[in-house]
């Protein structure tokens, strides 16, 4: 114990010192990434953000304004990361601004229940009539955890299905892959996964309907819940088919099994009422995040009202958070959720985000590049393939060295895309004309580039 106590300083003043010598060769945002791996597990605070899959050095970014960030060096990127989703009306709103500090002069946190979570509870509520009840949680990952507990504890069932491709975040039940057969146990993902939960989980691959009706035939009484993203987001962007949620939709009905839509991440940003507006299906239970708190930490989940009578204090699945609800970031949400009701809103962001995509397209096609993009509102996909990608497994077929050597010519020229080939990009409504042009204009230069 003593011994890695006084190590680890060492360590520390080592890196430190030769830190010092190098920093006058060294940009900012190199010092900070070599500075932050003393202390941070891998310089960050979540794995893709050390641009692991695309190699080189996060740029650490210092302030943000519109659809720009600019970076610890001062350098200005036009930013299609949008925080993962959240920033949709740009970055520093002026009014979500004044939300979060007229909320900040009255208190940060008070661990009791306030007006503001009625509000954002019942403005929920009336966007995505799918949820009658909604509970407000802090995170991505505790939504999903938290709606799959209470699947599990309404129909007294352990398994559950996901499909390939998608994340619902961290919690231990979902970071697993298939087994090597329908039938067979899924295998953890990550490390620390204990077998025994995983072998709670079945993965079935996204987009296929056979499959899924094969696994509804050999245990569809077993399955408490199936979640998916409807449409998928954390594999570049995939679209589900209709038929396929239609036949989610049919099985979790006839067996009895809750259907999860995760619209953590396109809810709000596919279109108003989420992606069960657009194709038209009634989940049972919805998680969300990102949108709905404008930048801040926090999350739902929420659905039918029969279902919702089950979380602690009315029924026997326990929930909780110190923080949650918390009134700055329902500030924040609120704001933002008022924002999107514009007239026009989801129409401008969409025909922006087409624009983009099609742009770029256009522009690979001239310099003779396969590939191809798809949006859908504020979200898009590329694809350094001919096709749009329909499964997971034709997402890996797409060439990963050219997005690679895209991102990084992209990102020289102030462009900052989201650092790995599989990931969705995201557009805000700042994003305007001059901007959207200003990325195809270097788009052009750097395909042409990559051609050569
Ligand atoms: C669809 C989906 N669900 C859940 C999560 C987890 O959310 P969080 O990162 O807030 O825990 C994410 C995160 O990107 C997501 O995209």
């Amino acid at each position: 114990m003593y011994a890695t106590a006084s190590r680890a300083p060492l360590r520390y003043n080592a890196r430190m010192s030769l830190l010092q010598r190098g920093k006058d060769s060294m940009s900012k945002s190199q010092l900070l990434f070599e500075r932050a791996q003393c202390t941070i597990p891998g310089g960050v605070n979540s794995p893709v953000r050390a641009f692991r899959s695309v190699g080189g050095t996060p740029r650490f970014i210092a302030r943000a304004h519109g659809p720009y960030l600019w970076d610890a060096d001062g350098q200005r990127y036009i930013d299609y990361i949008g925080s993962w989703g959240p920033m949709i009306l740009g970055h520093l709103n002026p009014d979500v601004l004044a939300a979060v500090q007229r909320a900040l002069a009255s208190g940060f946190s008070f661990g009791a229940p306030t007006e503001a979570e009625v509000e954002i509870a019942e403005e929920i509520c009336r966007l995505m009539p799918s949820i009658e009840q909604i509970r407000m949680v802090s995170s991505g990952t505790e939504a999903t955890m938290s709606a799959l507990r209470l699947a599990r504890g309404f129909t007294g069932r352990s398994r559950i299905v996901k499909f390939e491709g998608c994340y619902h975040g961290h919690a231990d039940s979902l970071l697993v892959k298939a087994g090597s057969g329908l039938l067979t146990f899924g295998n953890p993902t990550s490390a620390g996964v204990p077998p025994d939960i995983a072998h709670h989980t079945t993965v079935l691959e996204y987009n296929n309907v056979e499959q899924l009706n094969e696994a509804f035939s050999a245990f569809g009484t077993q399955i408490a819940a199936v979640i998916v993203e409807p449409v998928a987001g954390n594999m570049n962007l995939v679209r589900a088919s209709t038929e396929f949620l239609a036949a989610l939709r049919k099985q979790c009905t006839e067996y009895g099994s809750v259907l999860i839509f995760d619209e953590v991440m396109c809810g709000f940003r596919v279109a108003l009422g989420g992606a069960q507006q657009l194709f038209n299906i009634v989940p049972d239970l919805t998680c969300l995040g990102k949108v709905i708190g404008g930048g801040m930490p926090i999350a739902a989940f929420g659905g039918r009202r029969d279902l919702m009578a089950h979380l602690a204090p009315l029924g026997g699945v326990y929930q909780a958070g110190t923080l949650s609800g918390n009134p700055l970031a329902v500030a924040a949400g609120l704001e933002t959720l008022r924002q999107i009701q514009a007239p026009g809103f989801y129409d401008r962001l969409s025909q922006q985000t087409t624009r983009l995509a099609g742009g770029l397209q256009a522009a690979a096609r001239d310099a003779g590049v396969p590939f191809s993009a798809d949006s859908l509102g504020g979200m898009f996909g590329l694809y350094f393939a001919s096709q749009v990608p329909r499964s997971f497994a034709e997402v890996m077929r797409c060439d990963v060295p050219r997005f690679n050597a895209f991102f990084h010519a992209m990102l020289d020229a102030g462009v900052h895309f989201a650092p790995s080939a599989y990931e969705a990009g995201f557009v805000s409504i700042t994003h305007d004309d001059a901007v959207i042009d200003e990325t195809l204009s270097i788009a052009r230069t750097v395909f042409a580039a990559l051609q050569r």
